[in-house]
């Protein structure tokens, strides 16, 4: 396989298969349980900030962004993010992200918020936010959520109750 086989398009419907699979392939049963994922329930992700990585016309990669408030900050839930094991290790999961934040900042959101690993992520250009200033549905690690700030004083504004927004 090569590099250049690999193209990134934003989400439509008939990914879904697809990213079910790939995401099941990488989380397991247990995913629905996790408090982002009770975030996600509340309402649908946003299919315009949302990305596959397709190989050869396969789906093999995935990154969704949900509208969320975090505290008086609105901004975009970043997950799942799953790249088939085939796959790993290439930069795919590094551009995923890296495109939806950008497409996430064009858009005018205000934050990319996430769960996730700090050693991953920190170079792709999250922050800590403080300890414990967000209340997640469901228990999370305060340690590892993060954002992107996409404007003035985020995290100032990052206290308080996150969840789904229309
Ligand atoms: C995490 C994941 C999305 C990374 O995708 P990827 O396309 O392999 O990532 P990239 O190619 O951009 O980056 C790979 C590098 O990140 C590192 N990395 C992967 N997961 C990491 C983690 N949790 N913490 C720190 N580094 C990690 C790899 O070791 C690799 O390092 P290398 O390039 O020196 O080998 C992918 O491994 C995956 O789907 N994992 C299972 C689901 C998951 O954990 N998703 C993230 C939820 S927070």
């Amino acid at each position: 396989m090569h590099k250049h086989d690999l193209v990134y398009l934003t989400e439509d419907a008939s990914h879904d298969a697809a990213i079910e699979h790939i995401n099941e392939e990488a989380f397991g049963p247990g995913r629905h349980t996790r408090a982002a994922a009770r975030i996600r329930e509340q309402g649908p992700h946003d299919l315009a900030l949302s990305f596959i990585c397709a190989d050869d016309g396969e789906t093999i990669a995935s990154v969704r962004m949900t509208p969320v408030a975090a505290g008086e900050v609105t901004g975009h839930l970043l997950g799942p993010l799953a790249v088939r094991p085939s796959h790993k290790s290439r930069g795919i999961g590094r551009e995923l992200v890296r495109i939806a934040v950008e497409a996430a900042r064009r858009k005018g959101s205000e934050a990319v918020i996430l769960v996730g690993d700090p050693p991953y992520y920190s170079p792709l250009g999250f922050e800590k936010v403080a300890y414990n200033a967000l209340t997640f549905p469901g228990p999370v690690d305060p340690a590892r959520v993060l954002v992107v700030p996409l404007a003035d004083d985020v995290h100032a504004r990052l206290k308080g109750n996150i969840g789904w927004r229309p």
